[in-house]
């Protein structure tokens, strides 16, 4: 990528934010490597989120530095150098004097010199804000840097340094959206409901699953998107019951149910994620539908629970609440709702979770629980909401639980939007994904 994907002005806000948030830590947040996918192939890259975040610098390898303590140079950068030779093969690089010209560096060096450099430039922090266990490379040289301040430390007069990660704060400043994040989550659900939209034209009996797929990723890449945000669900029939199904190479069965779970990445990273179900001949059966219907209703109602002041929490226990009422209705449990709920006894019916966070990683980040205290919704957050109901003999029926009948096992659904938190309420960013039933059926 050539350009810069992100405006200039929003990055140097962003790393304000960030510094001050560190108080006098000091905090190195490496980029992402390459990936080896096979033999010497490497995957297509992939920056990390939180590098991104603050830098809006889409090459491998490289490491910033955020130096609350060095007023004059606070955001230093180590990059891969310019290098034709390595170029013809990788493509471009902007090299230390595009570090600092289009992304603000204050001082770009290259990446090979990080290993003799940092331990100075650490020197005069408060501590050290770097987040162990997920940066092999990076970690020998700032675990060293920090064990060489340690022993200088006595002499030189200065408190021991703490080692600190750094996500609670970068986390919490990435799970509430600006409007121009808002902007390109919106552009992303855009993109996702009309791949879903186009999938369901194209979906019939005979068809395989990868052929769906390849609709709706098409479009992706159509509309200028990098791709798949996640590897594409498309499961049809029992294959919906399995919740990470990824193979998509059955053909669709005329009676069968399609699960299609599938979002788009922006080229600045920013997700969709999106699950719709419909009918693969056009046509509920009357259990499908009965399902289908009680799916809808409990993800209409935890939708209705996004608001401010409200929890992740009462969206999912809500979902909760209406599928066990449904459920039990239909015969499928046993019991008072309330039992049902604290005993756990739905849960071979519905397993997960009814939705996360979403932003630059499609499992966001940022916390759902501070101590006892589900976290509050806010204007600015992001989540997807996605009860689902999944039957089949992979799971124990619960004692005194009734056994299933034969008529409702090969049945998955998931219903999944993607709803920004606002000031009155929520804004549901996925709407033009139909998801009523007379919608799903032709
Ligand atoms: N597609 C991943 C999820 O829905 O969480
Ligand atoms: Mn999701
Ligand atoms: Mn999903």
């Amino acid at each position: 990528m050539h350009e810069s994907l992100i405006d200039a002005d929003l990055l140097a806000r962003r790393r304000q934010r960030f510094l001050e948030q560190l108080g006098g830590a000091a905090a190195v947040i490496p980029a992402a490597p390459l990936v080896t996918h096979h033999a010497d192939v490497e995957h297509a890259f992939r920056q990390n989120s939180d590098f991104w975040y603050l830098t809006g610098f889409d090459e491998p390898g490289a490491v910033a530095l955020f130096l609350p303590h060095r007023d004059d140079h606070p955001f230093v950068l180590f990059v891969e150098p310019k290098d034709p030779g390595a170029e013809v093969w990788n493509g471009f690089r902007w090299g230390c004097e595009g570090a600092v010209a289009r992304f603000g560096a204050d001082i770009a060096h290259p990446r090979a010199e990080l290993a003799g450099r940092l331990g100075g430039y650490l020197e005069g922090a408060e501590g050290i804000a770097f987040r162990v266990g997920r940066h092999p490379e990076v970690e020998p040289l700032v675990l060293k840097a920090w064990a060489r301040q340690l022993d200088r430390a006595p002499r030189h007069g200065q408190a021991a340094l703490g080692l600190v990660a750094p996500c609670p704060l970068l986390h919490e400043l990435r799970l509430r959206k600006s409007a121009e994040e808002l902007e390109r989550l919106r552009e992303a659900a855009r993109i996702s409901a009309e791949a879903h939209e186009l999938a369901r034209q194209v979906a019939r009996p005979g068809l395989n699953e990868r052929q769906v797929q390849a609709v709706i990723e098409q479009h992706f890449l159509e509309q200028g998107a990098r791709g798949p945000a996640y590897g594409s669900i498309v499961a049809g029939g029992d294959n919906a019951c399995v919740l990470h199904y990824t193979a998509n190479s059955a053909p669709l069965r005329d009676g069968d149910l399609l699960l299609i779970d599938a979002g788009c990445s922006l080229s600045d990273y920013y997700n969709g994620d999106i699950t719709r179900t419909f009918p693969v001949n056009g046509r509920f059966s009357s259990e499908q539908r009965a399902l289908y219907e009680l799916v809808l209703a409990a993800q209409e109602a935890a939708v209705a629970v996004v608001a401010p002041g409200h929890t992740a929490e009462q969206v999912h226990d809500t979902a909760v609440r209406v599928l066990v009422e449904g459920l039990l209705d239909l015969g499928l449990l046993l019991g008072s709702i309330d039992s049902v709920i604290e005993q756990g006894a739905y849960r071979h019916l519905y397993m997960h979770r009814t939705g996360h966070w979403l932003g630059l990683d499609v499992h966001d980040v940022g916390a759902y629980r501070l101590g006892e205290h589900p976290v509050m919704l806010e204007p600015g957050m992001v989540l997807t909401v996605e009860p689902g109901l999944y039957v089949s003999d992979r799971l124990p029926v619960p004692e005194g639980q009734p056994a299933i009948e034969e008529r409702w096992k090969g049945i998955g659904i998931r219903i999944e939007d993607d709803v920004a938190v606002t000031e009155h309420g929520r804004d549901v960013l996925t709407a033009a994904a139909l998801k009523a039933p007379v919608a799903m059926e032709r």
